[in-house]
């Protein structure tokens, strides 16, 4: 039994070594690919392994075909948009996900990000403060409800919208719901989007929403690129000179975006989960789910059927 780790953005050495530990202590073997620029280089490495631990790798039917013995694949992490469900259910791969695992970073990372911005990205000019001010958290999952917690430190008033979550439910979090997104938009100083990329979702950040925000508003994404209608929130940018567009994915446009100094930032590689704490626990997680499901048939977790 070969478990191979794939991630073109590798984990800290930490986790890899967790990971390693795991793998060989169940009797199975381990390989690693890091760091890899081409395709073709996962396609050799998937050759002859049985389990795929990835990150945002890109797992479709073609890396599937040439996984002939492959059984199982883990997305070390929250978001598996970045693999094929349906190629793999056509082919009898299980693949999984580790919610939760590495929320926190990317909720620090936020409220990081947050500061940087009201400070006016730290170019000694006077900004403004958090305490206070309306915060909107699109979808409060596992991210989202970090988010939250790590707001009300900060003494922010916290509100959240999710479609497929209660408003009972984010009320004992201690969160205000709102009936839907356009009510959060409309409402707070600051959104931060926490919803997965999916056919419902994508582009679903529009100008009619986002140009509903206050004068000031800022947008923040540490979700996926694939949200943002970016034509029309370039369009929105330059016709609104007072909104802020944050993220930690860098948008196909980026180029455009820069035009708006001052009202734009995004790092230059997704690194809301890039900490040495995240990439254990949802390194080891992985590991042990695939442990779990190959020698029990352990299928928690499983996100295609
Ligand atoms: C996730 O979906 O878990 C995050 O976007 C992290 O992605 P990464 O593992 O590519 O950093």
């Amino acid at each position: 039994m070969k478990v191979l780790v794939a991630t073109e953005k590798p984990f800290a050495a930490p986790a890899v070594a967790g990971i390693k530990g795991i793998i060989e202590e169940a009797g199975f073997e381990f390989a690693l690919l890091e760091k890899y620029s081409e395709k073709a280089e996962l396609l050799a490495a998937v050759a002859d392994v049985d389990a795929i631990i990835i990150r945002s790798d890109k797992i479709d039917a073609e890396v599937m075909d040439a996984a002939k013995n492959l059984k199982i694949v883990v997305r070390a992490g929250a978001g598996y948009d970045n693999v094929d469900l349906e190629a793999a259910t056509a082919r009898k791969v299980v693949v999984m996900n580790t919610p939760g695992q590495n929320a926190n970073a990317v909720a620090e990372l936020v409220l990081g990000l947050l500061v940087f911005t009201v400070r006016n990205f730290y170019n000694g000019k006077s900004g403004s403060e958090l305490l206070g001010k309306k915060l909107g958290i699109l979808a409060f999952g596992n991210v989202g409800r970090n988010v939250a917690r790590i707001a009300k430190g900060f003494g922010m008033d916290v509100y959240a919208y999710d479609a497929y979550c209660p408003a009972e439910a984010i009320e004992a979090a201690g969160v205000h719901a709102v009936a839907n997104q356009g009510e959060l938009f409309a409402q707070c100083d600051i959104v931060s989007l926490h919803i997965p990329a999916t056919a419902e979702t994508k582009q679903s950040i529009n100008k009619a929403l986002v140009g509903t925000m206050k004068k000031g508003g800022i947008l923040i994404n540490t979700a996926r690129k694939e949200v943002i209608n970016e034509p029309e929130l370039i369009e929105l940018m330059a016709e609104r000179t007072d909104l802020k567009y944050i993220t930690d994915i860098m948008p196909d446009a980026d180029a455009e975006f820069k035009a708006f100094e001052g009202r734009y930032f995004s790092t230059p590689k997704k690194m809301g989960a890039q900490t040495a704490e995240a990439n254990t626990n949802a390194g080891l997680a992985a590991a042990n789910q695939i442990v779990g499901f190959i020698k029990e048939g352990i299928t928690k977790f499983q996100v295609n059927k």
